[in-house]
């Protein structure tokens, strides 16, 4: 696929370190090599040669850094960073600090393998990281969150799924990429929170999907059709956050709120929102919270046919991103790809 052969050849050029948390897991062992043996990027891989070898006999791991976080002699450095990232922080669960001390936050990375790797990513011993094979996306990103934190006048940490049209391209996205957020962290995001999503889709859609972005606010309603006062006003959310977006940032290509098919149909979108510039030509689609982006990337992806990458997080200070559990070692790649772009 075109989209990925130049995603590949890009990554190359960056010529990226980064770090893969999942040793014990085939399919990120096999990527590993893989990308390193293709120059994808240079990789830090979290196990040891006996557990990769247990789950991937056959695969030559030259090349590769492999690091054992319960013997590893940067244990004492990055538990130091998480101590000092974390002093003062109380454990929800205990009501106790989070670690007593560097030798309990020690204790603690030789066992949390992701963490671990946040810390390398931090320290700044690797460019970016991939994890999430075999982990919840919530405990994949919350080391992050935790850790890495939102990058310089971020508030809110998001993702996106980068769509690609299957071959034959779509008669309504014509540069057959299309960015769909925030359908992976933020839960039930608030109209700021969607200002923020807005804004950082729009910036990967441009750095990573290589399109000119023009996003939509999606809802039921379109322009104030319909209403939901009754129940999870997400129509004046959506709305709102349109205005606060458009007031924030009068250079984005922006407009809702809009149904689907007004957002993406030429006919649609000039009978329902007739004037607008976005109406029936968005490829950015903002969704007003995860139900509706989740359910909605899922159903492009496997009724429409179309690839999705990601959930390519955005808004961290440095690059951290999470796999679907179901991936396959193609994702994987280009997961660290894109991971790569974005250091
Ligand atoms: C991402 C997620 C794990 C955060 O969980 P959480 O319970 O809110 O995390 P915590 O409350 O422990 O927060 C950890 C830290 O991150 C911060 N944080 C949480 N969400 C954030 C966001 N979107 N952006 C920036 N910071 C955020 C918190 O303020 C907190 O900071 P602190 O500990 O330094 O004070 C949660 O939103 C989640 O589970 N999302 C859905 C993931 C999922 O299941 N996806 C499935 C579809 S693929």
């Amino acid at each position: 696929m075109a989209f990925i052969d130049d995603l590949l050849k890009k990554a190359k050029a960056a010529n990226k370190t980064i770090v893969l948390c999942e040793g014990e897991d085939k399919r990120v062992v096999e990527a590993a090599a893989k990308i390193v043996k293709e120059g994808i990027a240079k990789i830090i891989l979290l196990g040891t040669e006996e557990e990769c070898k247990k789950v991937a006999p056959d695969v030559d791991l030259s090349g590769v850094k492999l690091v054992d976080p319960a013997t590893s002699a940067d244990a004492d450095k990055y538990a130091e960073i998480l101590y000092k990232a974390r002093e003062g922080k109380i454990n929800k669960k205990t009501g106790l600090p989070e670690y007593a001390d560097v030798a309990a936050a020690k204790a603690y990375i030789c066992k949390d393998r992701t963490m671990f790797g946040a810390l390398i990513l931090k320290a700044g011993d690797a460019d970016g990281f991939v994890s999430g094979a075999c982990h919840s996306t919530a405990n994949t990103i919350r080391p992050g969150l935790q850790v890495i934190k939102t990058a310089p006048g971020i508030k809110t940490v998001s993702s996106c799924f980068i769509m690609v049209a299957p071959e034959g391209g779509n008669k309504y996205v014509p540069e057959g990429v299309a960015l769909f957020a925030d359908c992976a962290l933020c839960i039930e995001p608030t109209a700021e929170e969607l200002c923020d999503i807005a804004v950082a889709t729009a910036d990967t859609a441009k750095k990573i999907g290589g399109i000119d972005p023009r996003l939509a606010m999606l809802s039921f309603s379109t322009k104030g059709s319909g209403n939901d006062d009754k129940y999870l006003k997400s129509v004046p959310k959506m709305q709102e956050a349109l205005k606060i977006t458009q007031e924030a940032h009068p250079e984005l290509a922006i407009d809702g709120e809009f149904q689907f098919d007004a957002a993406v149909a030429p006919e649609v979108g000039e009978l329902k929102a007739p004037g607008s510039k976005v109406a029936g030509h968005a490829n950015v689609f903002i969704f007003p919270n995860i139900n509706a982006g989740n359910i909605g990337y899922k159903i492009c992806q496997r009724m429409g046919g179309w690839m999705a990458i990601g959930p390519v997080c955005q808004g961290f200070a440095k690059p951290l991103n999470d796999l679907s559990r179901g991936c396959n070692v193609d994702d994987i790649v280009a997961t660290v790809a894109v991971t790569a772009l974005q250091a």
